[in-house]
């Protein structure tokens, strides 16, 4: 006979089952609960992130729109002087100097400050920084020849200045005296009528000081601004004052003078400062020609522009000599100081006129300067 299954007492593991289920039901609402929340904390920090990002990358491009538009060359090498950055004007750098030359430029001034660096005949401003993360710096370089040349020149215009201070004050000294001289030469030149070697010798002082009078009015000339006050005028009165001053050195070199001036032509100028142009060219003219050579004025008007033109019978310029007449202290003469056509350029160019020469280097020599109708 088979045996009766025996009848097993099962509620308690049920009830043991059922709590167990109850706190895994609880800890996984709990759980549910928590994933939320962090779920909502990743989605906040999801959208910092995005929205840092793109702060960043606005930032970023705002960064190499200042690079890219910077004058400045702006460039970054780390401690191996790898190029970790570099903007347009580091690429034209480049370019223009080589690779090698820009980076012996970077190498030579790695330790923050400022540095002047002297290339190929240009200078660099170097503003170099400390570039911490990579061990390496950051260049902000400038070319200042420019700036430079700048610089020097200014320094040689004060100088100038003073130089034309001075020059005033002591032209002012000896101007006084000098007339005084010229004045009392003339009267004995008059009283000495009729004594032939006595006149000669009152001449020479006349003209000895009418040479330094014109020397000091160049170099005043040249060391000071000039100012003009330009009025219309018979081109004749310009050149009959200074022919009249200058008539003791024509007579001494037998020299003709031929005047074919147009009485109906008019100059708008400076009153005195044209007369110290014709003063200087017929003064070389005086200085070029042998012994009864010749000097020839002409005048001209047409259109827009007056103007005179003085030829003479002397050495004549050579081509190496023309090219460089109009620049201070250009001379061949022992005595000269080269200042006379560097003035006249000066003056004419302050009244929009110009000049120009004409020579065959051994005969002739001509002059024509011009300047606007008003
Ligand atoms: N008419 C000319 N004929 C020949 N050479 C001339 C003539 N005019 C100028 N020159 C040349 O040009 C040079 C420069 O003339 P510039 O008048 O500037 O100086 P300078 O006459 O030498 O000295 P200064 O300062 O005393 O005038 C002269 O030394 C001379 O060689
Ligand atoms: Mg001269």
């Amino acid at each position: 006979m088979a045996e009766k299954p025996e009848k097993v007492d099962k509620s308690g593991e049920m009830e043991m089952l059922a709590q167990a289920f109850a706190a895994f039901s609880e800890a996984s609402a709990k759980l549910e609960e928590k994933y939320v929340i962090i779920e909502e904390e990743a989605k906040k920090l999801r959208e910092e992130v995005e929205d840092k990002n793109l702060q960043l990358s606005k930032l970023s491009g705002l960064l190499s729109s200042v690079l890219d538009n910077s004058n400045s060359c702006v460039t970054a090498i780390d401690g191996q002087d790898n190029i970790l950055v570099k903007n347009p004007v580091a690429d034209s750098f480049i370019q223009e100097l080589g690779m090698d030359l820009f980076m012996d430029m970077l190498r030579s001034h790695e330790k923050p400050g400022v540095y002047d660096h002297e290339l190929d005949g240009r200078t660099f401003r170097l503003s170099v920084g400390l570039l911490d993360e990579q061990k390496g710096f950051v260049f902000v370089i400038n070319d200042i020849t420019h700036m430079k040349k700048l610089e020097g020149e200014r320094q040689r215009d004060e100088k100038l200045v003073l130089m034309g201070e001075m020059a005033a004050n002591i032209a002012h000294e000896i101007r006084n005296p000098l007339g005084s001289i010229e004045l009392f030469a003339s009267l004995l030149e008059r009283d000495l009528k009729g004594d032939e070697s006595g006149t000669k010798l009152t001449r020479s002082i006349v003209k000895g000081v009418r040479t330094i009078n014109s020397i000091i009015s160049n170099i005043l000339l040249f060391t000071k601004e000039i100012k003009l006050e330009p009025i219309r005028r018979h081109t004749a009165d310009v050149v009959d004052d200074v022919i009249l001053y200058l008539s003791h050195l024509m007579k001494d070199k037998n020299i003709k003078f031929i005047n074919n001036i147009d009485e109906d032509h008019m100059v708008c100028c400076d009153f005195e400062l044209c007369k110290q142009v014709v003063m200087n060219i017929v003064h070389n003219a005086i200085e070029a020609v042998p012994d009864g050579g010749k000097i020839i004025i002409d005048s001209f008007q047409s259109g827009d522009v007056s103007g005179f033109t003085v030829t003479d019978s002397g050495t004549g310029i050579s081509e190496s000599m023309r090219k460089k007449l109009f620049i201070p202290f250009q001379t061949t003469k022992a005595k000269g100081t080269g200042l006379g056509l560097a003035i006249v350029y000066k003056i004419i160019k302050a009244h929009n006129g110009a000049i120009s020469v004409d020579s065959d280097g051994t005969s002739y020599t001509k002059f024509t300067v011009e300047f606007p109708v008003k």
